[in-house]
């Protein structure tokens, strides 16, 4: 029997592998979920014919309750797939702590220093992780201020509460009957991952969940040794790493420094001033204008962003790239790295509009050829199109590299109203000479640009 759990767990540990790789390409995302899902199914099969595994009644409980609350929350609009990650990780982390508790009250005192060493370790990263995570989710689903958080003395308080933890943690490997010491070390735990979260501002958070998703990873190694799983620890290292690997991806695009998101002590820098009474202009433009300039064109530059995922625009967005290259017109697509709210969350919207994929550029590669753009057409995104983030000191995004849409020789700009974006500042892009509001939804508006580009003869959708 033991034999056949082992084989069962390296048929996971495999899945588990070949799932990131082929998820880390468009092309063979899809076979990477199924492959997620089968080292999964094949993991808790496996883990149910374990000999210490005698009890399937509390286990059957918790199989229904998960499923009953694990649909609902997988059936989440893509806006929302960021904090819905966040509270998955949430969910995860804490089962590590609530696991590595209970290892603790379970043998305490006769635990070997090790065990001890990766208990406190477990429950450390996954008390501060719980709540970390569930205040990353209140902060992307708005219901606590996006805006950083901070006080006199934060980064010093910070450290001397990890400090305190991380010494109590020690006390307990030493002397693991000092039962009492474990609560305020679990405590402090989960004090300092709300800590961690609130000076964090809201243009930053996915760094933030991507590094959370890691020390969820970690929490889980650390599980594997405490519990002897050998699959817990390639599952959580996996995690831990590739959680790791996609912060310092994403450090690099908005320009922060990773040891900066390590101690949470960035995103500090304080909003410009609010309630200054906004008295420039902004010229605006109606779709048969836009369609016009659009058509005259040689190169136009679609910058897509979060509005066009709110607005389900990308099939429009198709019609009309499908109505300006019939006309000879270049058109090429400019992703910003964290345009939208999940990473790859533009390319995933396009592709599923089968958008040619090299018509996709990365910013890095398409900045070069903005100042030859005719247009410039922003749909529905806002702070990663922001010049204020290049020279503006003061702004919440300074440092954050953007699409140079002020480069090119027109700019239009897709959008609602002169609400500001994720980040909650204005977009000076909007003042600029050069620039052309097109008030309206991103769906409704393509599609008007459509139209008067083919006479009327839009295709539906
Ligand atoms: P945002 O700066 O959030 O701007 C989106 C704009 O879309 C808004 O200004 C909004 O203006 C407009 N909009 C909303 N609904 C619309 C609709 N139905 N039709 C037309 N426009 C609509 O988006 P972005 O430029 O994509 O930047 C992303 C931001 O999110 C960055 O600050 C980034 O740091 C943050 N973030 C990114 C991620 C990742 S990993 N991608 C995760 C979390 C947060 P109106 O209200 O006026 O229409």
């Amino acid at each position: 029997m033991s034999s056949l759990i082992t084989l069962i767990y390296l048929i996971a540990s495999a899945a588990f592998i070949l799932s990131l790789k082929w998820m880390s390409d468009p092309k063979t995302a899809r076979r990477g979920v199924f492959a997620g899902v089968l080292g999964m199914t094949a993991a808790v099969i496996g883990t149910l014919f374990l000999p210490n595994v005698s009890h399937y009644t509390p286990i059957l409980i918790a199989l229904v309750l998960g499923t009953i609350v694990g649909i609902p929350i997988s059936r989440v609009a893509m806006t929302a797939v960021p904090q819905r990650t966040a509270i998955s990780h949430a969910f995860g982390a804490l089962a590590a702590a609530l696991v590595g508790t209970a290892e603790y009250y379970l043998h305490a005192p006769h635990i070997a220093r090790f065990t001890m060493g990766a208990i406190v370790f477990e429950t450390l990263l996954g008390f501060l992780t719980f709540t970390g995570s569930v205040m990353a989710f209140a902060k992307l689903q708005e219901l606590i201020p996006t805006r950083p958080i901070t006080f006199k003395g934060q980064n010093k308080f910070n450290f001397a509460l990890l400090g305190t933890a991380a010494l109590i943690g020690v006390i307990l490997v030493i002397a693991p009957g000092l039962k009492f010491l474990f609560p305020i070390f679990a405590l402090l735990a989960l004090a300092f991952g709300v800590l961690l979260i609130i000076p964090i501002g809201g243009a930053d958070m996915p760094t933030v969940i991507s590094l959370l998703n890691s020390y969820a990873g970690l929490a889980a190694v650390a599980m594997g040794f405490v519990l002897d799983s050998q699959l817990l620890i390639i599952a959580g290292a996996l995690d831990g790493a590739s959680g790791l690997i996609l912060s310092i991806i994403m450090c690099k695009a908005m320009n922060r420094s990773f040891t900066n998101v390590l101690f949470g002590a960035f995103g500090q820098v304080q909003t410009a001033a609010v309630g200054e009474a906004e008295t420039r202009v902004v010229k605006s433009a109606s779709a048969e204008e836009a369609g016009q300039v659009l058509e005259n064109s040689q190169l136009v530059v679609i910058i897509p962003g979060y509005g066009m995922a709110v607005a389900q625009a990308q099939h429009k967005v198709r019609e009309l790239y499908d109505a300006l290259t019939k006309k000879g017109v270049d058109v090429r697509f400019a992703i910003h790295p964290v345009a939208g709210r999940m990473p790859g969350h533009m390319n995933v919207l396009l592709a599923e509009a089968d958008i040619p994929y090299d018509k996709l550029i990365e910013m890095d590669d398409i900045n070069p050829d903005m100042p030859q753009a005719d247009v410039a057409l922003v749909i529905g995104a806002n702070d990663v199109t922001n010049p204020a983030a290049r020279h503006d000191k003061s702004s919440p995004i300074f440092g954050m590299p953007i699409i140079d849409c002020d480069k090119a020789r027109t700019v239009m700009v897709i959008k609602r109203s002169m609400n500001p974006g994720f980040a909650g500042i204005e977009n000076e892009l909007y003042f600029d000479e050069k620039t052309l509001m097109l008030f309206g939804d991103a769906k409704g508006f393509v599609a008007e640009i459509v139209k008067s580009l083919t006479g009327g003869s839009g295709m539906g959708h």
